[in-house]
């Protein structure tokens, strides 16, 4: 098991991720639920998002954990 990201390299990945559609202000200022992230997430992959399932579970748990 790799050690999980700290808060500093989520916010790193969730921007390289974006890939310059969005800032991490932008993205962080959304405030959803598990299954709306979920929904969020599958429409940006839609879109073109490099996201693979296992990033997506990873990047919806700590968005639910995340301090506010
Ligand atoms: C870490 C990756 C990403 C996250 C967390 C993210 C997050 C979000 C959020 C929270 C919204 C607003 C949704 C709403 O108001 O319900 C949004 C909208 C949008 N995003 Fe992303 N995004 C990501 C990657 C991308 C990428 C790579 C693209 C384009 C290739 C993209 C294109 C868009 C577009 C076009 C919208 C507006 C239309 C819509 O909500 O469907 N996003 N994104």
């Amino acid at each position: 098991m790799e050690k999980p990201m700290t808060d500093e390299e989520m916010e790193a990945f969730f921007v390289e991720k974006a890939d310059g559609n969005h800032t991490l202000e932008f993205m962080m200022s959304h405030h959803m639920s598990a299954e709306e992230w979920s929904e969020t997430l599958d429409r940006m992959i839609d879109y073109g998002a490099d996201i693979n399932p296992e990033e997506k579970a990873m990047m919806i748990k700590w968005l639910m954990n995340r301090k506010e």
